[in-house]
Parts: structure tokens; C-alpha cells; sequence
């Protein structure tokens, strides 16, 4: 997204929170300038679960004659990198140099991925492919008419029927620690399919290693990870709690995970209502969205936000400029379509325009 794009969906009263916050958290931007050109310097290992999210869009012609349902015309479909895979596809539009490791079946899906890899010059030989597993893809079919906004009509997931066998869970393991002794960080991103767990993420020696788990934050509490970027439902699921509008609770269930999983940060994400930090040695801070709350596309926005945060921890920033800096990432990202990654130009831009206006 240019910067005069930006400009033009930005509600004011949202820019002067985000603003406002900014300054309260006595987070200067030349800084977060200084932190994004360091990111082509940083290598960053992403353990995980890959997946391939599909999107296959049609017009709608007509009303079935066999089932009461609509024929689409075929438009288009498109592919793009999912789960762990797209937070490395973020770290390398970033400017990282990014290693992944993870498993892949023997399939289109599998193929698909190492194509998008390779495309961006991705080292892929922390990739295994195993040919008793499948790559899960996550297929929407979206309907509309020639001038409407398509819409999501169905979608079908494709997922492994069994666990990853035990000589590929050995291999995935010893890649990581190969990864792991020569990265500045680590990313680990559980999205429950195998690839991934606490037992793997405690091998793995890391000043910065990172979580997002779709389902199971609390099991890595003796795995070593120093932040993790949950959503607001994962801390609720955690703890079988409602956060609703309660900040205070939101609070509460923030210190308690920080502690529970012996953390130097958590950052959770949500949604609309932007992202709170939790830090051992200070109150909760809370810091509004970037940029507009009307949102093209949240797909993906979650890996794209754990990309940044870790990429600028690797790059030296306090846990405060990395929040700051995966917050306007998350607010460029929510405005593509698609599973989408944000460039380090962008945030570039976004952060010369916020420069500008402080001034
Ligand atoms: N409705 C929205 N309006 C504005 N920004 C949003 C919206 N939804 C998400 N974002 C941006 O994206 C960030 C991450 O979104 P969210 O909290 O939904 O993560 P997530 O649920 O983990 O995403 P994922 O689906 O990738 O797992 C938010 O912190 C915010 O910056
Ligand atoms: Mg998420």
C-alpha cells in the first residue's frame, strides 16, 4: 500500500490515538526507521505448520437445475503461502533472510509451496516432504457478480488424516537445531498439524524464540519461548474466560499467561480493538489500530504481526518498538486482499507518513 493510499483511508481519529499512543509509550520513529533498515540483516528460522490457502472465485451465472444451489463461472484461482508459510513468505518481503523448516506432503499442495518458495529465492532445504502426509490447503470459493464484491460462498480444507510419523518428526527436529544455531531468532507457528510442538521448540536454543499456537499457548510453558503473539480468543480459550470489553480482565489474563509461560512478552492481538503488551516489568499497554477499521481481508494478519514482531526483536528493538512495528504492519496487511504480506518499503512509508504528521 503506497502512502498516499493510506493517507485516504485513514479516519483522523484513529490516526491521533495511534499517535498518541506512540508518544505515550515514548516510541520515536526515526527509531522504528532505524530497526526496519535493519532487517535485511537478520536471518530468521520459522519452524512450523505450512499451509497453502486457495482461493477460487467465480461469477455466479445461473441457478443449478440439479440442486438448488448457483453455478459459478470460473474466474480465477490463486494461491498463496498459509500458516507458518506465510509468515515466512512476510519475513522475506521484509527483507529477512528466512529459513524455513516443516513438513510437506508429496502433493500439489507440497509443490505449490516450494514454487512460491523458490520464486522469492527461500532456502527450502529445511523442507521435508513426506509421502505419507498431505499438505493442508484450505480451498474458499468466493461468488460475485461482475460489480459486486465477491463473497465467501464455502470453503474446503484439506488436512492430514494421521499424525506425522516419528522418523519425520526426528528430522523436522534436527533441522531446527541446525536453523536454530545459525539464526537471530526463531519463529515457531503452531497451527496444530504436527510439524511443530512443545517438546521440538524446547530443544531449540534461541535468544528470540517466538510462539503463535492456534491451540495449545499453555503447553509450551517449559518450552523456552521468550514472547508469544496469541489473538484475543486464544488467551480466552487458554483460561476458559471471556474478555469481551472487560480491559481489566484482559489484563489479568495477560499477566497470568506472561507468568504461566514464564514469558518477557506477550502480545496479543485483537483484532479491531489494536493489541496489548505485557511486560514482566511494566503495566499492560494498549495500543490502538494503525490505520483504518474497515478492513479489506484479515486472513493471515496474525502471521504477518508475529513476522515483524520477531524479525525486529532479531534487529534489536525493545519489546515496546517491536509491538509498535507489527502494529502498523497488521494495519497495512488487513488492507489487501487475500493472504497478503506487507513489503519493508511499506512500512517504511507508513512510518515516514506518521513522522510527517508528528511533526
Ligand atoms: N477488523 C480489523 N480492523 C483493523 N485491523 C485489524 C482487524 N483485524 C485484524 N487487524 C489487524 O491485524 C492484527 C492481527 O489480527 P488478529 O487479532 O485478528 O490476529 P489473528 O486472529 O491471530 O489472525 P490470524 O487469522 O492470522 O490467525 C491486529 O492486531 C490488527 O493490527
Ligand atoms: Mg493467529
Amino acid at each position: 500500500m503506497t502512502a498516499a493510499k493510506s493517507k485516504r483511508i485513514t479516519p483522523t481519529s484513529t490516526r491521533r490515538r495511534t499517535l498518541q499512543a506512540t508518544s505515550d509509550a515514548a516510541v520515536d520513529i526515526t527509531r522504528l526507521l532505524d530497526l526496519v533498515a535493519a532487517f535485511p540483516r537478520q536471518t530468521i528460522g520459522v519452524v512450523g505448520d505450512f499451509v497453502l490457502d486457495e482461493f477460487v472465485s467465480g461469477e455466479i451465472s445461473r441457478v443449478s437445475r440439479e440442486a438448488p444451489v448457483l453455478i459459478l463461472r470460473h474466474r480465477r484461482s490463486e494461491s498463496y503461502p498459509g500458516g507458518a508459510a506465510n509468515a515466512v513468505n512476510n519475513l522475506a518481503e521484509l527483507g529477512a533472510r528466512v529459513l524455513p523448516v516443516g513438513v510437506l506432503g508429496n502433493d500439489e499442495g507440497g509443490r505449490k509451496l516450494l514454487d512460491h518458495f523458490r520464486r522469492k529465492r527461500i532456502n527450502v532445504s529445511g523442507i521435508l516432504r513426506a509421502h505419507d502426509w498431505s499438505t493442508t490447503t484450505k480451498t474458499r470459493y468466493l461468488a460475485g457478480w461482475t460489480h459486486t464484491t465477491e463473497q465467501q460462498v464455502l470453503r474446503v480444507d484439506r488436512e492430514p488424516h494421521a499424525n506425522i510419523s516419528a522418523r519425520i518428526e526426528k528430522a523436522v527436529a534436527r533441522k531446527a537445531r541446525q536453523v536454530a544455531s545459525g539464526a537471530d531468532a526463531i519463529l515457531v507457528s503452531d497451527y496444530g498439524l504436527g510439524a511443530v510442538s512443545p517438546a521440538l521448540a524446547k530443544t531449540l536454543k534461541a535468544k528470540h524464540l517466538t510462539l503463535d499456537s492456534r491451540y495449545r499457548l499453555l503447553e509450551y510453558r517449559d518450552a523456552g519461548i521468550t514472547a508469544a503473539t496469541p489473538n484475543e480468543p486464544e488467551v480466552e480459550a487458554a483460561y476458559q474466560s471471556r474478555v469481551g470489553t472487560d480491559t481489566a480482565k484482559l489484563d489479568e489474563l495477560g499477566q497470568r499467561a506472561l507468568r504461566d509461560l514464564n514469558l518477557e512478552a506477550l502480545l496479543v492481538t485483537r483484532g479491531k480493538d489494536g493489541m496489548a503488551v505485557f511486560e514482566r516489568s511494566r503495566p499492560p499497554l494498549h495500543i490502538p489500530i494503525y490505520g483504518s477499521d474497515a478492513p479489506v481481508d484479515v486472513t493471515g494478519a496474525g502471521d504477518t504481526v508475529i513476522a515483524v514482531f520477531t524479525l525486529a526483536l532479531a534487529a534489536g528493538a525493545s519489546y515496546l518498538e517491536a509491538a509498535h512495528l507489527a502494529n502498523y504492519a497488521g494495519g497495512i496487511v488487513v488492507m489487501k486482499r487475500r493472504t497478503a504480506t506487507v513489503t519493508r518499503a511499506e512500512l517504511e512509508a507508513a512510518l515516514r507518513q506518521d513522522a510527517t504528521a508528528q511533526r
